[in-house]
């Protein structure tokens, strides 16, 4: 009787729920569709031109906009537009290939962010 009980206020708190979760959300959580480069800005502005700025960039690396982000630095360009894999920009943001992880100090970038900016370069790195 015990047990009838406890899985029948489960089931309602499970079923409460899944309807509470539903709807009005999915416009939110929508992935970025058109990968905006506004959006990829915003992360570099946040977490990136600290060191990459106007001052002394860091490696020649200025991220303050879509022109001197697909310039690049003193070892050329970091963007390869199409193909994030090849992207030091990206290779940089997982700490691959030998590329030094960034941001080189303070919080990492989320799952989220990396892919915003990997959908950025997959879809030509438009600005
Ligand atoms: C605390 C300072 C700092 C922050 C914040 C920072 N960087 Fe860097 N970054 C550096 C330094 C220093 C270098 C040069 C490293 C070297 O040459 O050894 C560098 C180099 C790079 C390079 C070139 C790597 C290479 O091997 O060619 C890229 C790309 C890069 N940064 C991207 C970023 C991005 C994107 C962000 C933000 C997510 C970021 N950095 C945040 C300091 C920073």
């Amino acid at each position: 009787m015990k047990w009838t009980l406890l899985s029948l206020s489960l089931a309602l708190l499970i079923a409460i729920g899944c309807s509470s979760s539903g709807d009005g959300k999915k416009a939110e959580n929508a992935t970025p569709n058109e990968s905006s480069y506004a959006k990829v800005q915003a992360v570099l502005d946040k977490s990136c031109v600290g060191c990459h700025g106007e001052k002394n960039p860091k490696g020649g690396i200025d991220l303050r906009n879509h022109e001197v982000v697909m310039k690049g630095g003193e070892e050329g360009a970091i963007v390869v537009a199409g193909d994030p894999a090849k992207s030091v920009l990206v290779k940089a943001l997982k700490g691959i290939d030998g590329v030094k992880k960034m941001p080189l100090r303070g919080e990492p970038l989320t799952e989220e962010q990396i892919k915003l900016i990997e959908a950025w370069i997959q879809d030509g790195a438009k600005s």
